[in-house]
């Protein structure tokens, strides 16, 4: 079982206070000497470790939500390679937190990064990362957003990219991103856990400086997701919210936030009884993690054939599953999965509030409803659905979920008559 205590003496490795864990041997290493993402002595995954962690008032470089580097002491470095990321809005949805029949609904779009979703905030510390220990290519397996993030801040830092794409099965969007940032895109003839399989060779190999979130350093990123929405919402609510329900594939981001949350636990900054219930939801036809969650199992067990509308959660495999699996359980959090009906719908009802989606995002919205349903989420809590993707990542599938153009001819009367009939 994996060890996640935060509560360990600074070993011999720790440069500036900072170091890397092994989660299932405890083995430590300098954080920035050498290249690994797994444990040299048993293969398990690293965590980042601080001798310091941060309270809230040690967050005070700029406003609340202000941007990732806000919260440079949650964090191995200062700045990084910035777009700049983060500070992403935590909307009022009223029509949708009514229909929901919750006493609060937010739902924080990570779709207003600058790529587009929340990798950017993994990859403005990891490039930094790369940078520090002086790679020369930086790769990465992707269902499309993490190339796009890549391939922005690996052009941003100058630093060749190269992304592995599952053929086929990226949004038009996200390849368009790779493409215009000069990454070079290879297509596997595989799904994205073979391509997963691939760059992880290729960096074994020495090839290139993995950033998928296996790297640990992309996870400190992401971690800021968390703070975010606890500093936001109690600043507007007045306490922190219940439950945060997010869509899940690798299962870095649920990995990401329940680390924030330790951390701050750690720290003295945040009461265990105050930490929100962290809820994953998968598409139907890729849900390792919610069959790991019903079935008490400590690691998933890989899908081979994976497929859903939401094609950046179409994941076998979830590599970060021994730091998401604790993370669900150890705040009262559960997994559900939904079919891609359901998904779209969800991404209809975000629409109409305002809010533009990919299909993988409206899942947490989509999940939330089915919990609700269900009675697992109850009427009283107040609940943060994260959106993790923006609508134009996959216009296929916005135009295939929303309204049809209508032709009409090139004339005023006839365009009043077509509005009548
Ligand atoms: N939502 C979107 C829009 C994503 O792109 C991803 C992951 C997830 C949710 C799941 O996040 O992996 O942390 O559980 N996309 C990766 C990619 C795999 O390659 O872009 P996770």
């Amino acid at each position: 079982m994996a060890n996640l205590q935060l509560d360990e003496p600074e070993p011999e490795a720790a440069d500036d206070g900072v170091w890397l864990t092994c989660i299932e041997c405890g083995e430590t290493f300098a954080p920035f000497e050498g290249i690994r993402y797994t444990c040299d002595e048993c293969g398990g995954l690293l965590e980042v470790r601080y001798a310091d962690l941060p309270t809230f008032e040690d967050f005070d470089s700029a406003a609340i939500a202000d941007s990732v580097w806000r919260y440079d002491a949650a964090l191995p470095f200062e700045a990084g390679v910035s777009l700049p990321e983060g500070g992403t809005p935590l909307h009022e949805v009223p029509r949708l937190e009514a229909d929901m029949g919750v006493d609060r609904l937010r739902v924080k779009h990570e779709g207003m990064n600058p790529t587009g979703s929340f990798k950017d905030r993994g990859m403005t510390v990891g490039v930094r990362v790369a940078e520090e220990i002086g790679v020369d290519r930086l790769a990465c397996a992707s269902t499309g957003n993490t190339s796009a993030a890549l391939s922005a801040y690996g052009a941003r830092a100058g630093i060749e990219t190269l992304v592995l794409l599952p053929a086929g099965k990226v949004a038009a969007g996200k390849v368009a991103q790779a493409s215009l940032h000069g990454a070079r895109i290879l297509e596997v003839d595989g799904n994205f856990d073979r391509c997963l399989d691939i760059v992880q060779n290729l960096a074994d190999r020495g090839e290139a400086y993995l950033l998928n979130s296996l790297n640990p350093f992309r996870l400190e990123g992401q971690k800021t997701i968390g703070l975010e929405i606890l500093e936001q919402f109690h600043a507007e609510e007045g306490a922190y919210p219940d439950r945060i329900v997010l869509p899940v594939g690798n299962a870095g981001n649920t990995a990401a936030l329940y680390k924030a949350f330790r951390e701050l636990v750690e720290s003295g900054a945040l009461d265990e009884s105050d930490v929100p219930k962290l809820t994953g939801v998968q598409a139907e036809g890729s849900a390792p993690m919610v069959e790991a969650i019903e079935k008490g199992w400590e690691d998933t067990k890989r899908w081979e054939d994976v497929e859903t509308i939401a094609t950046a959660i179409r994941i076998g495999n979830p590599v970060n599953a021994p730091k998401a699996l604790p993370g669900i359980r150890e705040t009262g959090g559960t997994a559900v999965a939904v079919s891609d009906e359901q998904i779209t719908a969800a991404q209809r009802d975000l629409a109409s509030e305002g809010v533009g989606v990919e299909p993988a995002s409206a899942a947490s919205v989509a999940g939330l409803r089915k919990l609700r349903r269900e009675g697992v989420v109850e009427a009283d809590e107040q609940v943060v659905c994260l959106t993790t993707g923006h609508l134009l990542k996959d216009p296929d599938a916005a135009a295939e979920a929303g309204s049809d153009p209508e032709p009409v001819p090139d004339d005023t009367d006839a365009v009043l008559e077509h509005l009548a009939e």
